[in-house]
């Protein structure tokens, strides 16, 4: 269930799928006879150096995927020299993940109805020395996933026999979840005055998502936050127009990865309009549908200055942990190399829409 809820879209999934179709239909201008033998993937994501533009965006459940998830992917972004994005529905804590390793990692907010509660998170992420503060825009409401409600994926999770036949038959998955104390949302259990356990917490998560989140809120979380801060969940132009009043570092071209609204375009297909409106303001980013390298140079070509990977690394953290994770990100980089290089373009950072074959009938 936990595979699943990763790999889910809402609804139809057509807007999941869209986002990785449309990238695939981005063809690249094969150069030749150029001198390739030099290359550089360095760059940096809101005046972060990276070796790559390639950041772990916030997904819920990630200790989930195997025990201690969140640190062990922060601690393969921080080998890889890439930033990690921790979200506020993460199973490890702000605190523990902190612990874990020695680099600033990311912190993803999203704005729930108990404010104070969120002036404390936003505290403990500066505490805590994240660099950088995401607020997720595009989930005051959830998105209904089918494939959750068939598993009983809620909170608390319903235990069906499927789901227990499963755990007892994937010993490697859970007999480490038996040994680890990060089982529950670690951002809020013990945070939240009378959320203990995961009864109690189900409560307050499903009466917390705050649908009257609005610019004012925008504002407000702003204030309170004196680092570097990036906007996620933004689709439309005029959207991304009324982000500049903001004041924010980044904004994340975003469609949740086909999670939230089903039947909204890809984040591709969005992107260049995105980049004409704000781009000169603020560095615009994508997310949604990047599954290898290839997918990172398609989004630079369209006027992305980074890029964020969900599923991607998810899948290989599933598979082999912090390992797992590492390989992801090699495979990924190796990708974006030879791409970058048959393209003839020998530094990440000059990546533009010259590479794109037949750019006007894709753009
Ligand atoms: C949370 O971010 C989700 O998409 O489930």
């Amino acid at each position: 269930m936990f595979y699943d809820y990763a790999d889910s879209g809402s609804w139809t999934e057509s807007t999941y799928r869209a986002n990785e179709e449309d990238l695939k239909r981005v063809l690249f201008r094969q150069r030749v006879a150029v001198d390739i033998a030099s290359r550089s993937l360095r760059s940096t994501m809101a005046g972060q150096a990276v070796s790559m533009p390639v950041a772990l965006a916030p997904t819920g459940l990630t200790g989930m995927q195997c025990a201690d998830g969140e640190i062990h992917a922060a601690r393969a972004a921080e080998k890889a020299g890439v930033p990690f994005t921790l979200s506020t529905m993460s199973i490890c804590s702000i605190e523990a993940v902190a612990a874990a390793v020695t680099q600033p990692f990311w912190f993803q907010l999203y704005v729930m109805r108990d404010r104070d509660y969120i002036s404390r998170l936003i505290r403990r992420a500066a505490a805590a020395e994240c660099s950088a503060l995401m607020l997720t825009l595009d989930l005051s409401i959830m998105g209904q996933r089918h494939k959750d409600v068939r598993n009983g994926l809620s909170t608390p999770p319903r235990f069906t026999v499927r789901n227990l036949v499963e755990m007892a038959m994937k010993p490697s998955w859970s007999l480490p979840m038996l040994f680890t104390r990060n089982r529950t949302f670690g951002n809020v259990v013990g945070h939240v005055p009378g959320v203990e356990k995961l009864r109690t917490l189900g409560a307050w998560s499903n009466e917390q998502l705050d649908p009257t989140l609005c610019w004012e809120d925008v504002k407000w979380v702003r204030d309170q936050w004196p680092g570097r801060f990036i906007l996620k969940g933004i689709m439309d132009a005029q959207d991304a127009a009324l982000a500049t009043s903001i004041g924010a570092d980044a904004l994340v071209v975003s469609n949740h990865g086909g999670r939230q609204l089903d039947g909204a375009p890809s984040s591709i297909a969005v992107l260049p309009d995105i980049v004409r409106t704000v781009g000169s303001q603020m560095e615009v980013w994508m997310d949604g549908g990047i599954r290898g390298g290839q997918d990172v140079v398609r989004a630079l070509a369209l006027g992305a200055r980074g890029t964020l990977i969900g599923r991607a690394f998810l899948y290989g953290l599933g598979a082999g942990g912090e390992a797992g994770v590492i390989r992801t990100l090699e495979i990924i980089r190796r990708e974006l190399d030879l791409t970058m290089a048959f393209c003839g373009v020998t530094d990440v950072q000059k990546i533009d829409s010259s590479i794109i074959w037949n750019h006007e009938s894709t753009g």
